[in-house]
Protein backbone atom coordinates (compact mmCIF):
# COMPACT_ATOMS: atom_id res chain seq x y z
CA UNK A 1 0.00 0.00 0.00
CA UNK A 2 1.26 3.73 -0.76
CA UNK A 3 1.23 5.91 2.06
CA UNK A 4 -1.08 8.83 1.19
CA UNK A 5 -0.78 11.81 3.38
CA UNK A 6 -3.46 14.55 3.56
CA UNK A 7 -2.66 18.09 4.19
CA UNK A 8 0.84 17.80 5.05
CA UNK A 9 3.11 20.60 6.32
CA UNK A 10 5.73 21.78 3.72
CA UNK A 11 7.62 23.94 5.62
CA UNK A 12 10.11 20.91 7.08
CA UNK A 13 10.51 19.66 3.14
CA UNK A 14 11.95 23.28 1.77
CA UNK A 15 15.20 25.04 2.99
CA UNK A 16 13.81 28.80 2.15
CA UNK A 17 11.49 27.43 5.52
CA UNK A 18 8.53 28.49 3.38
CA UNK A 19 5.43 27.61 6.12
CA UNK A 20 2.64 26.35 3.38
CA UNK A 21 1.00 23.07 2.82
CA UNK A 22 0.28 20.00 0.08
CA UNK A 23 -3.11 18.45 -0.37
CA UNK A 24 -1.58 15.37 -0.65
CA UNK A 25 1.97 14.12 0.09
CA UNK A 26 2.77 10.54 -1.16
CA UNK A 27 6.96 9.26 0.11
CA UNK A 28 8.36 6.54 -1.99
CA UNK A 29 10.44 3.70 0.41
CA UNK A 30 11.63 1.63 -2.47
CA UNK A 31 11.36 0.84 -5.69
CA UNK A 32 8.16 -1.22 -5.50
CA UNK A 33 6.57 2.30 -4.48
CA UNK A 34 7.49 3.49 -7.53
CA UNK A 35 5.67 0.78 -9.79
CA UNK A 36 2.61 1.33 -7.55
CA UNK A 37 2.24 4.79 -7.84
CA UNK A 38 2.78 4.14 -11.77
CA UNK A 39 0.09 1.35 -11.77
CA UNK A 40 -2.21 3.87 -9.90
CA UNK A 41 -4.25 6.58 -11.57
CA UNK A 42 -3.37 9.46 -9.42
CA UNK A 43 -0.80 11.10 -11.68
CA UNK A 44 -3.38 10.91 -14.45
CA UNK A 45 -6.43 12.76 -12.53
CA UNK A 46 -4.11 14.98 -10.10
CA UNK A 47 -1.56 17.79 -10.59
CA UNK A 48 1.77 16.43 -9.09
CA UNK A 49 5.10 17.61 -8.01
CA UNK A 50 8.39 15.86 -7.22
CA UNK A 51 10.19 17.16 -4.23
CA UNK A 52 13.29 15.96 -3.12
CA UNK A 53 15.19 17.97 -0.11
CA UNK A 54 13.41 21.09 -1.53
CA UNK A 55 16.67 23.09 -1.75
CA UNK A 56 15.92 24.73 -4.73
CA UNK A 57 12.43 25.75 -4.70
CA UNK A 58 10.23 28.46 -3.29
CA UNK A 59 6.78 27.69 -2.66
CA UNK A 60 4.68 30.46 -3.55
CA UNK A 61 1.49 28.93 -2.02
CA UNK A 62 0.08 26.10 -0.69
CA UNK A 63 0.50 22.91 -3.19
CA UNK A 64 -2.78 21.93 -4.74
CA UNK A 65 -2.03 18.38 -5.66
CA UNK A 66 0.19 15.92 -5.08
CA UNK A 67 3.99 16.16 -3.66
CA UNK A 68 5.55 12.98 -4.38
CA UNK A 69 8.98 12.84 -2.11
CA UNK A 70 11.90 10.03 -3.53
CA UNK A 71 13.08 8.38 -0.58
CA UNK A 72 15.01 5.23 -1.84
CA UNK A 73 18.37 4.66 -1.00
CA UNK A 74 20.59 2.19 -1.79
CA UNK A 75 24.53 2.15 -3.30
CA UNK A 76 25.65 0.19 -5.25
CA UNK A 77 28.96 -0.81 -6.96
CA UNK A 78 27.88 -2.29 -10.60
CA UNK A 79 31.41 -2.14 -11.90
CA UNK A 80 34.55 -1.91 -11.01
CA UNK A 81 38.58 -2.28 -12.20
CA UNK A 82 42.01 -0.74 -11.27
CA UNK A 83 40.91 2.33 -11.65
CA UNK A 84 37.72 3.25 -12.11
CA UNK A 85 34.29 1.90 -10.07
CA UNK A 86 30.70 2.26 -11.44
CA UNK A 87 28.07 3.06 -9.04
CA UNK A 88 24.81 3.02 -9.07
CA UNK A 89 23.00 5.60 -6.12
CA UNK A 90 19.34 5.74 -5.58
CA UNK A 91 17.57 8.68 -6.15
CA UNK A 92 16.51 9.34 -1.83
CA UNK A 93 19.56 9.24 -0.87
CA UNK A 94 21.62 12.43 0.66
CA UNK A 95 23.77 14.27 -1.64
CA UNK A 96 26.42 14.89 0.70
CA UNK A 97 26.47 12.27 2.78
CA UNK A 98 27.02 10.43 -0.91
CA UNK A 99 30.02 12.62 -1.43
CA UNK A 100 31.40 11.83 2.44
CA UNK A 101 31.04 8.39 1.26
CA UNK A 102 32.64 8.34 -2.00
CA UNK A 103 35.62 10.64 -0.74
CA UNK A 104 36.11 8.22 2.06
CA UNK A 105 36.03 5.14 0.07
CA UNK A 106 38.80 7.01 -2.10
CA UNK A 107 36.74 7.63 -5.32
CA UNK A 108 37.52 10.74 -7.33
CA UNK A 109 35.60 13.13 -9.06
CA UNK A 110 32.66 14.69 -6.79
CA UNK A 111 34.87 16.20 -4.15
CA UNK A 112 34.57 19.89 -5.02
CA UNK A 113 30.73 19.03 -4.92
CA UNK A 114 30.94 18.58 -0.95
CA UNK A 115 28.75 20.42 1.04
CA UNK A 116 25.73 20.97 -1.58
CA UNK A 117 22.32 20.30 -0.07
CA UNK A 118 19.96 17.88 -1.44
CA UNK A 119 19.23 14.70 -3.09
CA UNK A 120 21.18 12.44 -5.34
CA UNK A 121 17.95 11.70 -7.53
CA UNK A 122 17.63 16.17 -8.23
CA UNK A 123 21.76 16.57 -8.49
CA UNK A 124 21.53 15.61 -12.54
CA UNK A 125 18.19 18.26 -13.14
CA UNK A 126 20.07 21.19 -12.76
CA UNK A 127 23.63 19.74 -13.42
CA UNK A 128 24.66 21.23 -9.69
CA UNK A 129 28.19 22.32 -9.56
CA UNK A 130 30.72 23.94 -7.53
CA UNK A 131 34.13 25.28 -7.68
CA UNK A 132 35.02 24.34 -11.35
CA UNK A 133 33.02 20.85 -11.11
CA UNK A 134 29.83 19.98 -12.71
CA UNK A 135 27.75 16.68 -11.59
CA UNK A 136 27.92 15.74 -15.49
CA UNK A 137 31.55 15.16 -15.43
CA UNK A 138 31.30 12.02 -12.91
CA UNK A 139 28.02 10.86 -14.39
CA UNK A 140 27.13 7.72 -16.96
CA UNK A 141 23.07 7.70 -17.04
CA UNK A 142 20.48 8.50 -15.62
CA UNK A 143 17.15 6.06 -14.54
CA UNK A 144 13.68 7.03 -14.15
CA UNK A 145 10.00 6.20 -15.21
CA UNK A 146 8.62 8.40 -17.87
CA UNK A 147 5.37 9.35 -16.18
CA UNK A 148 3.11 10.13 -19.58
CA UNK A 149 3.16 6.22 -20.27
CA UNK A 150 4.91 4.78 -17.01
CA UNK A 151 8.30 3.31 -19.65
CA UNK A 152 11.45 2.86 -18.31
CA UNK A 153 14.11 4.57 -19.71
CA UNK A 154 18.21 5.03 -18.86
CA UNK A 155 19.42 8.20 -20.41
CA UNK A 156 23.04 8.29 -20.77
CA UNK A 157 25.18 11.14 -20.01
CA UNK A 158 24.58 12.66 -23.69
CA UNK A 159 21.10 12.40 -23.73
CA UNK A 160 20.50 14.48 -20.94
CA UNK A 161 21.62 17.67 -22.37
CA UNK A 162 23.84 18.98 -19.69
CA UNK A 163 24.94 22.85 -19.92
CA UNK A 164 25.56 25.43 -17.04
CA UNK A 165 22.62 24.93 -14.47
CA UNK A 166 20.33 23.18 -17.21
CA UNK A 167 19.89 19.19 -18.52
CA UNK A 168 16.51 18.11 -20.24
CA UNK A 169 14.81 17.32 -16.92
CA UNK A 170 14.54 21.10 -16.50
CA UNK A 171 13.59 21.48 -20.43
CA UNK A 172 11.81 18.61 -22.65
CA UNK A 173 11.15 16.42 -19.77
CA UNK A 174 10.37 18.88 -17.37
CA UNK A 175 8.02 17.71 -14.48
CA UNK A 176 7.35 14.52 -17.03
CA UNK A 177 10.22 12.07 -15.55
CA UNK A 178 10.62 10.52 -12.51
CA UNK A 179 14.52 10.03 -11.87
CA UNK A 180 14.73 6.59 -9.35
CA UNK A 181 18.84 6.53 -9.70
CA UNK A 182 21.60 8.36 -11.11
CA UNK A 183 24.95 6.14 -12.03
CA UNK A 184 28.59 7.91 -11.81
CA UNK A 185 31.49 6.49 -13.08
CA UNK A 186 34.90 7.83 -10.47
CA UNK A 187 38.73 7.06 -10.22
CA UNK A 188 39.94 4.89 -8.20
CA UNK A 189 43.33 6.53 -8.22
CA UNK A 190 45.56 8.59 -10.51
CA UNK A 191 42.69 11.47 -9.55
CA UNK A 192 42.71 14.34 -11.53
CA UNK A 193 42.31 16.89 -8.91
CA UNK A 194 40.85 20.58 -9.94
CA UNK A 195 41.74 23.21 -8.30
CA UNK A 196 41.00 25.75 -10.91
CA UNK A 197 38.45 27.81 -8.86
CA UNK A 198 39.94 30.87 -7.44
CA UNK A 199 41.36 30.36 -4.14
CA UNK A 200 40.56 26.65 -3.69
CA UNK A 201 44.08 25.72 -4.27
CA UNK A 202 45.38 27.67 -1.34
CA UNK A 203 42.31 26.79 0.78
CA UNK A 204 43.33 23.17 0.50
CA UNK A 205 47.45 23.02 1.27
CA UNK A 206 45.67 24.72 4.27
CA UNK A 207 44.29 21.16 5.08
CA UNK A 208 47.50 19.74 4.26
CA UNK A 209 48.20 17.16 1.00
CA UNK A 210 46.46 17.43 -2.29
CA UNK A 211 43.92 14.59 -1.79
CA UNK A 212 40.30 14.15 -1.63
CA UNK A 213 39.68 14.52 1.77
CA UNK A 214 41.54 17.85 2.03
CA UNK A 215 39.70 19.37 -0.88
CA UNK A 216 36.05 17.96 0.50
CA UNK A 217 37.86 20.26 3.87
CA UNK A 218 38.69 23.33 2.10
CA UNK A 219 35.28 23.00 -0.18
CA UNK A 220 33.30 23.06 3.46
CA UNK A 221 35.19 25.49 4.95
CA UNK A 222 35.16 28.19 2.08
CA UNK A 223 31.18 27.29 1.26
CA UNK A 224 30.93 27.94 4.77
CA UNK A 225 32.12 31.32 4.92
CA UNK A 226 29.76 32.76 2.14
CA UNK A 227 26.74 30.64 2.01
CA UNK A 228 24.11 30.74 4.73
CA UNK A 229 22.98 27.37 6.44
CA UNK A 230 19.41 27.04 5.77
CA UNK A 231 19.16 25.54 9.22
CA UNK A 232 19.46 28.97 10.58
CA UNK A 233 18.56 31.35 7.74
CA UNK A 234 16.08 29.97 5.19
CA UNK A 235 17.59 30.15 2.00
CA UNK A 236 17.72 28.04 -1.57
CA UNK A 237 21.48 29.06 -2.42
CA UNK A 238 21.57 31.16 -5.47
CA UNK A 239 18.26 32.35 -6.46
CA UNK A 240 19.63 33.52 -10.02
CA UNK A 241 21.84 32.08 -12.32
CA UNK A 242 25.09 33.66 -13.75
CA UNK A 243 24.28 35.91 -16.89
CA UNK A 244 26.17 34.21 -19.78
CA UNK A 245 26.74 36.93 -22.15
CA UNK A 246 28.46 37.41 -26.19
CA UNK A 247 31.87 39.08 -26.61
CA UNK A 248 30.42 42.41 -27.62
CA UNK A 249 28.42 42.53 -24.16
CA UNK A 250 30.74 41.53 -21.91
CA UNK A 251 33.55 43.53 -23.55
CA UNK A 252 31.45 46.58 -23.29
CA UNK A 253 30.65 46.13 -19.86
CA UNK A 254 34.32 45.45 -19.09
CA UNK A 255 35.19 48.79 -20.63
CA UNK A 256 32.25 50.72 -18.52
CA UNK A 257 33.11 48.55 -15.29
CA UNK A 258 36.79 47.47 -15.61
CA UNK A 259 36.94 45.90 -11.43
CA UNK A 260 33.46 43.75 -13.02
CA UNK A 261 34.45 39.87 -12.50
CA UNK A 262 34.35 38.26 -15.92
CA UNK A 263 34.78 34.86 -16.74
CA UNK A 264 35.54 33.04 -19.78
CA UNK A 265 32.53 30.42 -20.91
CA UNK A 266 32.08 27.86 -23.68
CA UNK A 267 32.01 28.94 -27.30
CA UNK A 268 33.27 32.08 -27.07
CA UNK A 269 31.04 33.36 -24.56
CA UNK A 270 31.33 35.16 -21.12
CA UNK A 271 29.99 34.37 -17.51
CA UNK A 272 29.32 37.75 -15.58
CA UNK A 273 28.96 37.29 -11.60
CA UNK A 274 25.22 38.16 -10.73
CA UNK A 275 26.49 38.97 -7.25
CA UNK A 276 28.31 41.78 -8.76
CA UNK A 277 25.59 42.99 -10.45
CA UNK A 278 22.91 42.86 -7.55
CA UNK A 279 25.90 44.40 -5.30
CA UNK A 280 26.64 47.18 -7.86
CA UNK A 281 22.41 48.11 -7.49
CA UNK A 282 22.98 48.50 -3.87
CA UNK A 283 20.97 45.28 -2.93
CA UNK A 284 23.44 43.39 -0.50
CA UNK A 285 22.24 43.00 3.17
CA UNK A 286 18.96 44.50 2.13
CA UNK A 287 15.95 43.10 4.35
CA UNK A 288 12.37 44.23 4.78
CA UNK A 289 10.22 42.82 7.21
CA UNK A 290 11.95 38.97 7.22
CA UNK A 291 13.35 38.70 3.16
CA UNK A 292 16.43 39.97 2.54
CA UNK A 293 19.47 39.61 0.66
CA UNK A 294 22.06 37.92 2.15
CA UNK A 295 24.84 40.08 3.59
CA UNK A 296 28.10 38.11 2.39
CA UNK A 297 26.81 36.45 -0.38
CA UNK A 298 24.31 39.01 -3.08
CA UNK A 299 23.46 35.77 -5.03
CA UNK A 300 21.40 34.61 -2.17
CA UNK A 301 18.23 35.72 -0.90
CA UNK A 302 16.85 34.69 2.27
CA UNK A 303 13.90 34.36 4.90
CA UNK A 304 15.06 34.61 8.37
CA UNK A 305 11.84 33.25 9.44
CA UNK A 306 8.39 33.98 8.08
CA UNK A 307 8.28 35.54 4.53
CA UNK A 308 6.11 34.35 2.31
CA UNK A 309 6.91 32.83 -0.81
CA UNK A 310 5.17 36.01 -2.74
CA UNK A 311 7.60 37.80 -0.64
CA UNK A 312 10.57 36.62 -1.84
CA UNK A 313 9.66 36.39 -5.40
CA UNK A 314 8.45 39.96 -5.31
CA UNK A 315 12.18 41.04 -3.97
CA UNK A 316 13.34 38.69 -6.79
CA UNK A 317 11.42 40.66 -9.56
CA UNK A 318 12.62 44.14 -7.76
CA UNK A 319 16.19 42.40 -8.26
CA UNK A 320 16.08 41.47 -11.61
CA UNK A 321 14.31 45.03 -12.72
CA UNK A 322 17.02 47.40 -11.30
CA UNK A 323 19.75 44.98 -13.15
CA UNK A 324 17.69 45.22 -16.20
CA UNK A 325 17.85 48.63 -15.93
CA UNK A 326 21.60 49.69 -15.08
CA UNK A 327 23.08 46.68 -16.74
CA UNK A 328 20.71 45.60 -19.94
CA UNK A 329 21.17 42.20 -18.41
CA UNK A 330 18.34 40.00 -17.78
CA UNK A 331 18.93 37.33 -15.06
CA UNK A 332 17.53 34.70 -14.97
CA UNK A 333 16.09 32.06 -11.83
CA UNK A 334 17.64 29.00 -10.67
CA UNK A 335 15.72 28.35 -8.79
CA UNK A 336 12.09 27.13 -9.13
CA UNK A 337 9.18 28.78 -8.39
CA UNK A 338 6.59 26.02 -7.39
CA UNK A 339 2.12 27.67 -7.00
P1 LIG B 1 14.44 20.05 -4.96
O1 LIG B 1 14.69 21.45 -4.54
O2 LIG B 1 13.56 19.22 -4.07
O3 LIG B 1 13.99 19.95 -6.42
C1 LIG B 1 14.63 20.67 -7.44
C2 LIG B 1 13.98 20.30 -8.79
O4 LIG B 1 14.25 18.93 -9.09
C3 LIG B 1 12.46 20.41 -8.78
O5 LIG B 1 12.03 20.85 -10.04
C4 LIG B 1 11.99 18.98 -8.55
O6 LIG B 1 10.69 18.71 -9.08
C5 LIG B 1 13.05 18.20 -9.30
N1 LIG B 1 13.31 16.84 -8.75
C6 LIG B 1 13.83 16.55 -7.53
N2 LIG B 1 14.00 15.22 -7.40
C7 LIG B 1 13.57 14.66 -8.57
C8 LIG B 1 13.47 13.31 -9.05
N3 LIG B 1 13.88 12.26 -8.31
N4 LIG B 1 12.99 13.11 -10.29
C9 LIG B 1 12.58 14.15 -11.05
N5 LIG B 1 12.63 15.43 -10.65
C10 LIG B 1 13.12 15.69 -9.43
N6 LIG B 1 23.30 24.07 -6.39
C11 LIG B 1 24.40 23.98 -7.15
O7 LIG B 1 24.34 23.59 -8.31
N7 LIG B 1 25.63 24.33 -6.65
C12 LIG B 1 25.79 24.78 -5.39
O8 LIG B 1 26.91 25.10 -4.99
C13 LIG B 1 24.65 24.88 -4.57
N8 LIG B 1 24.75 25.35 -3.31
C14 LIG B 1 23.65 25.47 -2.53
C15 LIG B 1 23.79 25.95 -1.22
C16 LIG B 1 22.69 26.09 -0.39
C17 LIG B 1 22.87 26.62 1.01
C18 LIG B 1 21.40 25.72 -0.87
C19 LIG B 1 20.20 25.83 0.02
C20 LIG B 1 21.24 25.25 -2.17
C21 LIG B 1 22.36 25.12 -3.01
N9 LIG B 1 22.25 24.64 -4.34
C22 LIG B 1 23.38 24.51 -5.11
C23 LIG B 1 20.94 24.31 -4.91
C24 LIG B 1 20.43 22.88 -4.57
O9 LIG B 1 21.06 22.37 -3.43
C25 LIG B 1 20.63 21.90 -5.72
O10 LIG B 1 19.97 22.35 -6.88
C26 LIG B 1 20.13 20.49 -5.39
O11 LIG B 1 20.47 19.59 -6.41
C27 LIG B 1 18.61 20.44 -5.20
O12 LIG B 1 18.29 19.17 -4.68
P2 LIG B 1 16.94 18.90 -3.92
O13 LIG B 1 16.85 17.44 -3.64
O14 LIG B 1 16.81 19.78 -2.75
O15 LIG B 1 15.87 19.28 -5.05
N1 LIG C 1 30.81 38.50 -5.72
C1 LIG C 1 30.37 39.80 -5.54
N2 LIG C 1 29.46 40.05 -4.55
C2 LIG C 1 28.99 39.05 -3.74
C3 LIG C 1 29.46 37.74 -3.93
C4 LIG C 1 30.37 37.49 -4.94
O1 LIG C 1 30.75 40.72 -6.25
O2 LIG C 1 28.15 39.36 -2.87
C5 LIG C 1 31.76 38.22 -6.79
C6 LIG C 1 33.05 37.60 -6.24
O3 LIG C 1 33.96 38.62 -5.97
C7 LIG C 1 33.51 36.68 -7.34
C8 LIG C 1 32.24 36.34 -8.11
O4 LIG C 1 31.23 37.22 -7.63
O5 LIG C 1 34.35 37.36 -8.23
C9 LIG C 1 31.82 34.89 -7.96
O6 LIG C 1 31.44 34.63 -6.61
P1 LIG C 1 31.43 33.16 -6.00
O7 LIG C 1 32.71 32.48 -6.27
O8 LIG C 1 30.94 33.26 -4.60
O9 LIG C 1 30.40 32.35 -6.87
P2 LIG C 1 29.01 32.69 -7.53
O10 LIG C 1 29.19 32.89 -8.98
O11 LIG C 1 28.30 33.75 -6.80
C10 LIG C 1 28.58 30.18 -8.13
C11 LIG C 1 27.43 29.23 -8.07
C12 LIG C 1 27.32 28.61 -6.70
C13 LIG C 1 28.62 27.87 -6.40
C14 LIG C 1 29.78 28.86 -6.46
C15 LIG C 1 31.13 28.18 -6.28
C16 LIG C 1 25.79 29.97 -9.71
C17 LIG C 1 24.48 30.65 -9.96
N3 LIG C 1 26.19 29.91 -8.44
O12 LIG C 1 28.26 31.27 -7.27
O13 LIG C 1 26.26 27.69 -6.70
O14 LIG C 1 28.57 27.26 -5.13
O15 LIG C 1 29.77 29.51 -7.75
O16 LIG C 1 31.47 27.51 -7.43
O17 LIG C 1 26.43 29.52 -10.66
C18 LIG C 1 23.90 27.52 -6.36
O18 LIG C 1 23.81 27.25 -7.55
O19 LIG C 1 22.91 27.52 -5.57
C19 LIG C 1 25.21 27.85 -5.80
C20 LIG C 1 25.39 28.23 -4.54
Amino acid sequence: MLKIEELVSLKPYNTFGIDVKADYFITLRDEEDVRRLLRESYLRSNRFFILGGGSNILFVGDYRGIVIHPDMRGIEVIAEDENHIEVKVAAGEDWDSFVAYAVQQGWGGIENLSGIPGQVGSAPIQNIGAYGVEVKDTLLAVEGYMLDNQEFFRLNNFDCEFGYRTSIFKTKLSGRFLITAVVFRFTRRNHTYNLSYQGLSRAVQNEGDVNLQNIRKAVLLTRETKLPDPRKIGNAGSFFKNPVVGQGKAYLLKAEYPEMPLFESEKGKYKLSAAWLIEQCGWKGYRKNDVGVYEKQALVLVNYGSASGEEVLELASNIQQSVHQKFDIELEMEVNIVA
